[in-house]
């Protein structure tokens, strides 16, 4: 079991006190690793930290806007001034800002989203993976969406009036390239990269039973027939970070409950 633990390995999550994010930055520390803490509501991230370190594991709250390339250098480079290395980073961020079909988008709604999820997130991985090249050590976990393997099933909606967004579904699919891009050009470097792609996951959602219709289809088209709970996504997270892992790479790990094994 020692291959699993991280102790004192840096690991930065994006967007770590999301939804998904602390689930995977309390995974990461209680395998021993200083977890990273970081978005644009930097009390938040301070909080959660404080919550985990309360626990007696260690973590640390930060700024960054992945919209700004300057806060991503001063970011990355004060993590370096700190702890001397980044070992992990997960890439977790998302913004749903101008999420739209495609009729209804915009230029700018369009390149809002951009901005952070595509321009952002390779910006804050070419400021890391610089580091790591001269570490000759790195690991680099994108988390993807069931939306970037396989295309939206908008029958599961009904009359919802929800949707999924042409954003979601390019930005998701397009972080699986990226994730093989660099799992091939850096594998000489002792860096790996690997996707996770989660199925649905939001507080309580499985806990709803009948009048909703979407969450209703949902679970019915899930060979596991429930969203995602709370601690699913921690397992695949502490085995793609560690040292189990050690012979995997460019894979995209699909945590969707059988989503997309239909
Ligand atoms: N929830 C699901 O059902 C689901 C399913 C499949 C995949 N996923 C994936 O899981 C990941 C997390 O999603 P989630 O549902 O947990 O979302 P979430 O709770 O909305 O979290 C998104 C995080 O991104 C951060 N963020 C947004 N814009 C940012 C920016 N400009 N700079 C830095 N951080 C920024 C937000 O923090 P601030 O507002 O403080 O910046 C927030 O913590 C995403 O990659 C998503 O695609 C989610």
């Amino acid at each position: 079991m020692k291959t699993f633990r991280l102790d004192n390995k840096v690991a930065i999550v994006t967007g770590g006190a999301g939804l998904f994010g602390k689930p995977i930055s309390i995974a990461l520390a209680e395998a021993g690793a200083i977890v990273i803490i970081a978005s644009r509501d930097e009390s938040k991230c301070k909080e959660y930290a404080e919550a985990i370190k309360s626990q007696n594991l260690k973590a640390e709250g930060m700024f960054l806007d992945l919209a700004d390339e300057q806060s991503i250098l001063e970011f990355t480079t004060r993590i370096n001034d700190e702890y001397g290395k980044i070992d992990i980073l997960v890439n977790n961020a998302v913004s749903r800002e101008g999420f739209k079909d495609l009729e209804d988008i915009s230029k700018n709604e369009w390149e809002t989203a951009q901005t952070i999820n595509s321009t952002g997130m390779m910006l804050l991985t070419q400021a890391v993976i610089k580091l790591m090249r001269k570490q000759r050590s790195g690991n680099i976990i994108n988390i993807g969406s069931i939306q970037g393997t396989v295309g939206p099933n908008f029958p599961v909606y009904g009359n919802t009036g929800m949707t999924s967004p042409i954003n979601y579904t390019y930005d998701k699919w397009a972080m699986v390239g990226f994730t093989k891009w660099i799992a091939n050009y850096y594998g000489k470097f002792n860096i790996r990269a690997n996707c996770i792609s989660p199925g649905g996951y939001g507080p309580g959602v499985n806990e709803i039973i009948g009048n909703d219709e979407f969450v209703e289809n949902y679970k019915r088209l899930t060979p596991l027939g429930r969203f995602a709970g709370d601690d699913d996504i921690k397992g695949p997270v502490i085995f793609l970070a560690s040292d189990a892992s050690a012979f995997v790479t460019g894979h995209n790990l699909l945590v969707d409950g059988g989503w997309t094994s239909w």
